[in-house]
């Protein structure tokens, strides 16, 4: 959602400025082309250069720094802008935005912006309860602008009060929810998807575990797909990787911790990616105390564990079912032979014996397998491209079985 937005930071002279680097860092990682205004009091906390640095990009601090005379700066700015973000925001902003005052660079470039606009309000906790304050905040939600809540905590003052600035991953949460909220053209609004992802761990004792190669990034690109398409999102993870914003994690560790994770949700979801490499054994005895070494051979015994995907392929009533196959050979062949095994309605294989596919890559090339239809070949990519190549096959093939209006 937030991929390729034209987002603007508006920094506001309060101590909570210092974040706003994180902030602006953040909305460039989800994939936002960044650009920021401050106020000269918010240069007295943070310098006009550290946020170019990061964003790439002139920081607009006097509305009459005129650098390119083919464009009017402030109103450009404004109309490039697809989502503004005023963070922090000071109760003097937040009082001229309520009553159209346009006297310095943020002001006035918010004054002349139509894109959503989300307000992040950092103060002192009586400034925030005096009622102008109050009046404003209200004032301007009534204009339609997105308020976000001021967390409670240890204020710059020394005492505990409300008026923190909430931490930027919320902050780009938030502003991802509002771009969602506002779009009526994305294909997986109000639909639920659950994503499994990563390599399940089985323990042999208290620090041995049996596990596989598999990172998880596959699995947490098609979370991340399938929140900018708009669902609804749990990722049940047993990877290391950095939580993605913007969906519900489970995290967990064995095949049968995954199973019960994944099963709490799936009454209630339209689409299930089992892209988790659940491991199909685990030790018999998990010991107790670290298993010492003595002379000769251990031996571990295995037992089979839950096959999560099979389970669904039973007790699917409407969810789409989405597995993986990763193999070295034969890969249609094993393919298609778990697309019936399994009951599911879509197996992307990938030959995890090629160079720029499978565990651990950053690309991957993938052969998507469906019930009667033609196999779709999707050559070498990022990771990221194909789990929402995976997810748009399986919303076209959803729609033309009208499963997605239900
Ligand atoms: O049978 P195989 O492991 O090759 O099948 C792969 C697909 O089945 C993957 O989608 C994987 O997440 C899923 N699977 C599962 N439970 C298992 C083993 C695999 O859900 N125990």
């Amino acid at each position: 959602m937030l991929k390729g937005k034209k987002v603007t930071v508006f920094v506001t002279g309060g101590i909570a400025a210092y974040k706003s680097a994180d902030l602006v860092r953040k909305f460039i990682k989800a994939g936002a082309d960044v650009r920021v205004a401050m106020t000269k009091s918010a240069t007295e906390f943070i310098t006009p250069l550290t946020l170019q640095i990061l964003s790439k990009h002139d920081v607009m601090v006097d509305t009459f720094d005129e650098k390119h005379p083919e464009v009017v700066s402030h109103i450009n700015l404004a109309d490039w802008t697809e989502l503004a973000v005023i963070a922090p925001a000071t109760a003097n902003t937040i009082a001229k935005m309520a009553n159209g005052i346009a006297d310095d660079a943020v002001s006035t470039v918010l004054l002349a912006v139509t894109a959503p606009r989300l307000i992040v309000p950092a103060m002192n906790q009586h400034m925030l309860e005096n009622p102008a304050t109050q009046a404003n905040l209200r004032k301007l939600e009534s204009f339609g602008y997105q308020i976000m809540e001021p967390d409670t905590g240890f204020l710059a003052e020394g005492y505990e009060g409300k008026g923190r600035m909430p931490e930027p991953q919320a902050i780009v949460e938030a502003a991802h929810l509002l771009l969602v909220d506002r779009s009526t053209d994305l294909p997986l609004i109000g639909k639920k998807i659950i994503v499994s992802a990563g390599g399940t761990r089985e323990k042999i004792d208290p620090v041995r575990y049996l596990t596989n190669e598999s990172s998880g990034k596959m699995g947490h690109r098609i979370a991340e797909a399938a929140r900018d398409l708009g669902a609804d999102v749990t990722l049940v993870t047993a990877s290391s990787l950095e939580h993605p914003f913007g969906v519900r994690v489970k995290a967990v560790s064995s095949a049968r911790e995954m199973q019960t994770a994944m099963m709490a949700d799936f009454d209630t979801a339209d689409i299930v990616v089992m892209a988790a490499a659940v491991s199909d054994y685990r030790p018999k005895n998990q010991a107790d105390h670290k298993i010492k070494k003595t002379s000769g051979d251990l031996q571990i015994l295995l037992e089979e564990n839950p096959d999560i995907l099979a389970t669904m392929g039973q007790e699917k009533n409407k969810q789409f079912l989405i597995g993986f196959a990763a193999e070295t050979d034969r890969v249609e062949e094993y393919a298609k032979g778990k697309l019936k095994r399994k009951n599911a309605d879509m197996i992307v294989a990938n030959d995890v014996s090629k160079e720029h596919a499978g565990f651990n890559k950053d690309t991957n090339e993938v052969i998507i397998f469906q019930v009667d239809k033609e196999a779709i070949h999707i050559e070498t990519k990022t990771k990221a491209a194909i789990a929402t190549d995976i997810l748009l096959e399986a919303i076209k093939t959803m729609q033309n079985n009208d499963l997605l209006n239900k």
